[in-house]
């Protein structure tokens, strides 16, 4: 049974799996992508209702330029119909929605829906939803060091004050004050991060789902959180 009373206070998920699930129905990768939409809707609702203070999805790694110019554009309107069909409701829900990484390379079309999601939403104050889009945890790293090396340059910081705090704080994740997660989930059944939150996991509890993302359901991440409400997290101590 689900401890309410120990609902992690920030839940990353890697929607792992869309393109299998198309492919075991002889579909293109799109429709796995439009199917993943609709699951990731079921989470954030469910992840509201439960109490989840933070959930950050990654939408878009700065590896799946790699795919074809097909999948690619297809998440790109994908992301337009997602904020076309449901910014009303997420103001419904007090959702504030980020935007984690550096979508301008986007089509115009996406950062725009994006931008207006950030900014309608900036005031909500129930469930944060940080969406990942052309994120890469090792970019994210590197933007924190070149923004800490410019100051130390200018003289406004000195390398002694460079803290973690201070690396935490220049981070995506740090500009919108979101914690570190205390929960990773990945589907699919394939156990790596693929450059998702490095810094930030540094302590937090992974669990890896066989479904694959379109057929993840509230019920499977109940099932996720309850093998990480039996764990015991000692972070290095006994
Ligand atoms: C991984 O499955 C999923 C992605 C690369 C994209 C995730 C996108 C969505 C869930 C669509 C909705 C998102 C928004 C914000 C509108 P995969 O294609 O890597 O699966 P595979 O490993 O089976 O090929």
């Amino acid at each position: 049974m689900l401890d309410r009373n120990n609902i992690p206070r920030h839940v990353a998920i890697i929607m792992d799996g869309n393109g299998r699930w198309a492919k075991k129905r002889l579909l293109p990768a799109a429709a796995g992508h439009n199917a993943g939409m609709k699951s990731m809707i079921e989470i954030v609702r469910h992840a509201d209702d439960i109490g989840v203070e933070y959930l950050t999805v990654y939408a878009f790694s700065t590896e799946n330029w790699k795919r074809s110019k097909e999948e690619v554009g297809g998440i790109f309107k994908l992301l337009v119909k997602y904020v076309d069909s449901q910014l009303r409701e997420l103001m419904k829900n007090n959702v504030k929605v980020n935007i984690l990484g550096d979508p301008s390379a986007f089509p115009g079309e996406a950062v725009q829906r994006l931008d207006k999601m950030a900014s309608e939403t900036k005031d909500n104050t129930d469930l944060v939803f940080n969406i990942a889009v052309n994120y890469g945890g090792r970019e994210e790293i590197r933007r924190a060091c070149e923004s800490i090396g410019k100051d130390v340059r200018d003289g406004s910081l000195a390398p002694e004050d460079i803290s973690e705090e201070e690396i935490s704080r220049r981070l995506w994740t740090g500009m919108y004050d979101v914690p570190d997660p205390e929960l990773l989930i990945r589907t699919s059944g394939e156990e790596r991060l693929s450059n998702f939150l490095l810094w930030q996991c540094a302590y937090s509890e992974f669990v890896f789902a066989d479904a694959l993302w379109p057929d993840f359901t509230p019920e499977e991440m109940d099932k996720a959180i309850e093998t990480y409400q039996k764990r015991n997290r000692r972070f290095g101590g006994r």
